[in-house]
């Protein structure tokens, strides 16, 4: 394995080994809400502190962007950046629902490298460096073949913390539910990325991500042999926050349903 994908992959082990202690006792944790259904744990925290550590002993002038800690202490000038959720599913983990993952990323120059997406419950590692492949557990894994949008199965996220955009989201729902065979919301949009990835969703499409939530999914996609873009196929998602992800022909297709609900503030 790519010495750098290692120490990401070594970090992201660290952090699953607090994160799966850490479950056996949910009811203990202190929760602290950083605004509207938005929580954060010790966990988090401690999931996040454990990775950072790892990532500036091997790599000390890389810059990070964070979830918990933003861009605190990050270096400007490095062409390399670390992009983090050191537990992306916090309200299914509070809720003792094993569907959560760690997301850790590294782009150079603005474009993916290398990708890890740990799924702790499941001791499933999904990882990924540019043009080398996507695997989970050391085996290769590729988008599903299925073609037909009536065949495919669709994962999304709910809005739960922002509206702006809840009657076109809504609007977008009703076509998917009717076009294709179902859609799932499982609550950690890392893993739904990754599922992706390995062909358990033919396609995934949420509004208003953060970074850390994609960033190492969408390389485990590409590498996978899919495709990623905004609401109209460009590049723009990590900026934008809004993702679509799959196998090439049912990406295509979800683009279409896409757009006729795109709105002026709801471009891209
Ligand atoms: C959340 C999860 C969820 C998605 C949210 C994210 P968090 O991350 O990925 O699936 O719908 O938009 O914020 O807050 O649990 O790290
Ligand atoms: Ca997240
Ligand atoms: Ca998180």
């Amino acid at each position: 394995m790519n010495p750098t994908l290692n120490i990401a992959v070594k970090a992201a082990r660290r952090a699953g080994q607090i994160i799966n202690r850490a479950s056996l006792d949910v009811d203990k944790l202190r929760i602290d809400v950083k605004q509207q259904s938005d929580y954060v744990t010790e966990v988090d925290r401690a999931a996040e502190a454990a990775i950072l550590e790892v990532l500036r002993d091997a790599y000390p002038t890389h810059g990070i962007l964070a979830e918990e800690s933003g861009l605190a202490g990050t270096r400007a000038d490095s062409d390399y950046q670390w992009i983090i959720d050191p537990l992306d599913g916090t309200t299914n983990f509070i809720h003792g629902l094993p569907q959560y993952a760690i997301s850790i990323g590294l782009a150079h120059k603005g474009v993916m490298t290398h990708g890890v997406v740990y799924d702790p419950n499941r001791n499933e590692l999904f990882t990924a460096s540019k043009g080398g492949g996507a695997f989970m557990n050391d085996k290769r894994i590729r988008v599903a073949k299925r073609v037909k949008l009536d065949e495919a199965l669709i994962g999304t996220g709910f809005p739960y913390r922002v509206f702006e955009h809840i009657d076109a989201y809504l609007a977008i729902f009703r076509d998917v539910a009717q076009r294709t065979a179902g859609m799932r919301r499982p609550g950690a949009a890392s893993l739904d990325l990754a599922w992706v990835a390995c062909g358990r969703l033919d396609a995934f499409w949420e509004i208003g991500l953060a970074p850390w939530d994609m960033a190492a999914g969408t390389l485990l996609i590409t590498e996978a042999g899919g495709l990623v873009g905004d609401l109209s196929g460009e590049a723009n998602y990590l900026k934008t926050g809004n993702i679509v992800g799959g196998n090439p022909k049912i990406f295509s297709q979800m683009l279409q349903l896409i757009a006729p609900h795109r709105t002026a503030t709801l471009q891209a």
